[in-house]
């Protein structure tokens, strides 16, 4: 973490691959640098992250700190893009508070309109569910979940340039920021469940009925997107027919903010099953029994250390066995890889940038164990 820090104020998931500020990688950065007990800088990196604010309340999902022309001509802005990540800013202030760290009264603040633009902004599906405007706005970049968008199916190459043609077709607000793409109308299960459980973690420093009453709201939604057959959630929109259906780790997201047993059991079951999530190096991101499951690829089979410890947290109230499980297979897999971007399910060979700073989550997963 030391190597990865910029002068700036935050950590670079790696120097090389990834110099930039990444939103939801500086959130767990913060959870990281509690476990390493630098109080000082994880409240620097989630203010600095919290800085690329809008007025509007936008959060951008990279920040140029060091270069704010960067890929201006992309973003159609100057400093960060004009998309926004999963705002896990709710949970590193909660995690922050736990800690005993004093957090500015400026940071709540701006992760309180940061989840308010998402659910007042940013336009929402029917189902009641908040739209993405692009695909990196999951944070999971080539999840099979997105690959009717891919004309003639899922191809690395093919589904790069879309996803560059598809930062095109973003409709901006005043700020530039993303409002809506008329041309990826998609209401994702996991981002849905990260806004839910980030309101709600903010809620636990602030009281915030407002904010609370917007999370139960979504929380409804996604109820009805379980899909008892497959045994996931099903993403809104165009998709939902589709591949929007495909059994994924991060449409498994939910289980943090529902608490109904049947679903919570099914969930779990497929966590520790080694034929459906289930491995020696941690949870797969792709349920072994899709034909799309494919153990090295990027986001399409292996193992994510961000991923995986959010579902120790949500199966943690449920199965205090099931979270050994996850924990002792995921950091066995984290250090196997050489604490690597993702890593292989089953060898856990390191696949990605390594080493990648978010994966300092496994001394967070050890340390609660
Ligand atoms: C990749 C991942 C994204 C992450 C970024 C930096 O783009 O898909 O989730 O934030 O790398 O680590």
């Amino acid at each position: 973490m030391d190597d990865h820090w910029v002068p700036e104020g935050y950590a670079a998931p790696n120097p090389t691959v990834y110099p930039w500020q990444w939103l939801w990688d500086s959130c767990f950065h913060v959870l990281v640098w509690l476990a390493l007990g630098d109080g000082e800088r994880a409240r620097r990196e989630l203010a600095v992250a919290l800085a690329a604010q809008t007025p509007s309340g936008f959060v951008p999902h990279m920040h140029y700190l060091r270069d704010p022309g960067f890929h201006e001509d992309l973003w159609g802005r100057r400093g960060g893009s004009s998309i926004t990540q999963p705002p896990m800013y709710g949970h590193a202030v909660a995690e922050l508070v736990r800690a005993g760290e004093p957090v500015d009264g400026e940071v709540v603040e701006r992760a309180t309109a940061g989840l308010w633009f998402l659910l007042r902004v940013r336009r929402r599906d029917p189902s009641g569910l908040v739209r993405v405007c692009h695909p990196w706005e999951t944070g999971c970049d080539d999840s099979p979940r997105w690959d009717d968008r891919c004309p003639d199916g899922f191809d690395r190459d093919r589904w790069r340039s879309v996803k560059d043609r598809l930062a095109s077709t973003v409709e901006t607000g005043p700020d530039g920021e993303a409002v809506a793409n008329p041309v990826f109308e998609v209401a994702p299960a996991g981002f849905n469940a990260l806004v839910a459980f980030n309101v709600r973690e903010l809620v636990t420093v602030t009281g915030d009925d407002a904010l609370a009453a917007a999370a139960d709201e979504l929380v409804g939604a996604l109820a009805d997107q379980w899909d008892d057959h497959l045994g996931t959630w099903v993403d809104a929109g165009p998709m939902s027919d589709g591949s929007g259906r495909i059994r994924t780790l991060d449409a498994l997201l939910p289980l943090l903010v529902d608490d109904e047993p049947g679903r919570v059991g099914r969930v779990i079951d497929q966590l520790l099953d080694p034929t459906a999530h289930g491995g020696p190096a941690g949870p797969t991101g792709v349920h072994r029994g899709e034909p799309t499951f494919d153990p090295d690829a990027y986001w399409r089979g292996p193992v994510w250390p961000q991923l995986a410890h959010l579902m120790v947290r949500a199966v943690a109230p449920h199965s205090t066995a099931a979270a050994e499980v996850l924990t002792r297979t995921t950091v066995a897999g984290a250090w196997a890889s050489g604490m690597a971007e993702y890593w292989n399910p089953d060898t856990g060979a390191g696949l990605g940038a390594v080493p990648q700073s978010w994966t300092g989550l496994a001394l967070v997963l050890a340390r609660q164990a």
